[in-house]
């Protein structure tokens, strides 16, 4: 175990340094042994140091100046000082300075083993904080998400303090408003980020598969269950749930789920025996859960255990300065994984976005970007890249599309019949029986319209 720790000992003393050096030696540490800073530092540079022990008092550069170039090269690396004279002041300076620790001379061989031993695991545990953050920091890291203005800046105050707490959360909000980004922050900046966050999408699943997938099935517990399966609950045990679309849930599910988080156990499909489980639940829901309970779809008891902290996610034309922001990070986004240098976007085609509504919120505003940096001819995103139905409003804008003679005619006009087909659906609500209806063409018509010309609905 300790012959992979490297340690360099400054000491101008010989005799006192080959006494520490063959001490370490014995416990099995590899050393190095310098009498001056300067050939220390030299050493340092080039080769694994995992602990310093340094003299105070050294010929040429002072233990304190070599000391403040290792710790420009490494600020975690722990240094020991040794000194033949202490005092108070001394000793607050450069603990201030981030020394480990500070022994006097004659160096108590016991002592130094102790605090050696100690400042290694110190590291090892540093280090491996570091790695977390490090992780956090690509997968999670508050600079690939924009939480800029002052509504989501209070939504991730709750989500911050959530995730410190084990409490059952329910995150609501439109599609495409970053709940599924909610949830992985809050699992993440919890303690419990060292297990597993386990998903799974209640509408993507048949109804019949669901407890199974859950809560997992003994062998032969249904047809063709030919194995023992365990269920998302007991995979994400220690860790964090998952359920999204929530409101999807059976009603046999929902007084299972119920049982669940009130026994803190599952029952495997076919089994008699639970299975303890210790797991932190995040539901989400497009639904306004509320009206389905009053409709009496959605267990009123089960609402409440979901619904211990309730984070809303308000929609994207709730929070239009951020969309300056998100559109520059998906820029940066795409250039990369595309290969492409887009500098920025032009003004008209911003404008031409924040005035947009985003039915489909973040994601829609992302989709958009996404193709407009494919397509993107300039290096400046214009109105020219971006899908029609974000002019559709602005008839002279379409209009003044329709005039680039640089087209050739029938994508012109494409450009018109698109607009048209557009603004008819919008006016309806996007009924397309109403609107086929207006438009004087037959529902199939239309839905071929639709797709040939790729206009793009609401969802
Ligand atoms: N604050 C944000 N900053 C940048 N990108 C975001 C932000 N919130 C969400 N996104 C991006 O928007 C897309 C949609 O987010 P997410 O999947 O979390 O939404 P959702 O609310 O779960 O949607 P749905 O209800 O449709 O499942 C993702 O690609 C996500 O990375
Ligand atoms: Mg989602």
């Amino acid at each position: 175990m300790k012959e992979k720790f490297n340690i360099l000992i400054v000491e101008d003393e010989k005799v006192a340094g080959k006494v520490i050096r063959d001490n370490l030696k014995n416990q099995g540490y590899n050393c190095a042994l310098f009498e001056n800073g300067e050939e220390a530092l030299f050493y340092f540079r080039e080769n694994p140091v995992d602990l310093i022990l340094l003299d105070y008092k050294l010929p040429g550069q002072s233990g304190e100046e070599v000391f403040v170039k290792i710790k420009e090269l490494n600020p975690l690396l722990p240094v020991i000082f040794m000194t033949a004279y202490s005092s108070v002041e001394k000793a607050v300076r450069l603990l201030k300075m981030g020394a480990y620790t500070y022994l006097t001379k004659p160096i108590e061989m016991d002592e130094l083993l102790h605090n050696i031993e100690q400042a290694l695991e110190k590291v090892a545990l540093l280090e491996e904080n570091r790695r977390l953050q490090q992780d956090l920091k690509e997968k999670f890291s508050f600079e690939n998400y924009v939480f800029d203005s002052g509504r989501m800046q209070e939504v991730m105050n709750v989500v911050l303090r959530a995730a410190a707490s084990s409490a059952n959360i329910l995150l609501s909000g439109e599609s495409g408003t970053g709940k599924e980004v909610v949830a992985n922050i809050i699992h993440y900046y919890s303690p419990r980020r060292g297990n597993k966050l386990v998903k799974v999408n209640l509408s993507a699943l048949p109804a019949t598969l669901i407890e199974a997938e859950l809560f997992g099935a003994e062998k032969g517990a249904y047809t063709g269950s030919v194995s023992t399966r365990t269920g998302k609950f007991e995979a994400a045990h220690k860790g964090t749930i998952f359920l999204d679309e929530i409101g999807e849930l059976s009603p046999d599910l929902q007084v299972t789920l119920l049982r669940t988080l009130q026994e803190h156990e599952i029952i495997r499909l076919g089994a008699n025996t639970p299975v303890r489980v210790d797991i932190r639940l995040i539901t989400a829901t497009n639904k306004d859960l509320q009206q389905l309970v009053k409709e009496n779809r959605f267990r009123e008891d089960l609402f409440f255990r979901l619904n211990v902290i309730n984070i809303h996610l308000p929609p994207l034309r709730e929070r239009k300065e951020e969309i300056k922001l998100l559109i520059d990070l998906f820029i940066k986004k795409f250039n990369r994984r595309e290969g492409k240098s887009i500098v920025s976007i032009s003004k008209d085609a911003l404008n031409a976005l924040i005035k947009f509504d985003y039915p489909g919120n973040i994601r829609e505003l992302e989709n958009i970007i996404e193709r407009a940096v494919v397509l993107a001819r300039d290096d400046v995103l214009t109105v020219r890249d971006l899908p029609v139905f974000i002019n559709e409003k602005k008839e002279e804008e379409t209009g003044f599309l329709a005039q680039d003679t640089s087209l050739p005619l029938p994508e012109r006009l494409n450009i018109i019949e698109k607009s048209i087909i557009y603004r008819t659906l919008e006016k309806h609500n996007f009924n397309r029986t109403k609107a086929a209806r207006e438009l004087g063409i037959s529902e199939s018509g239309l839905r071929y319209k639709i797709q040939s010309l790729e206009i793009k609905l609401p969802r």
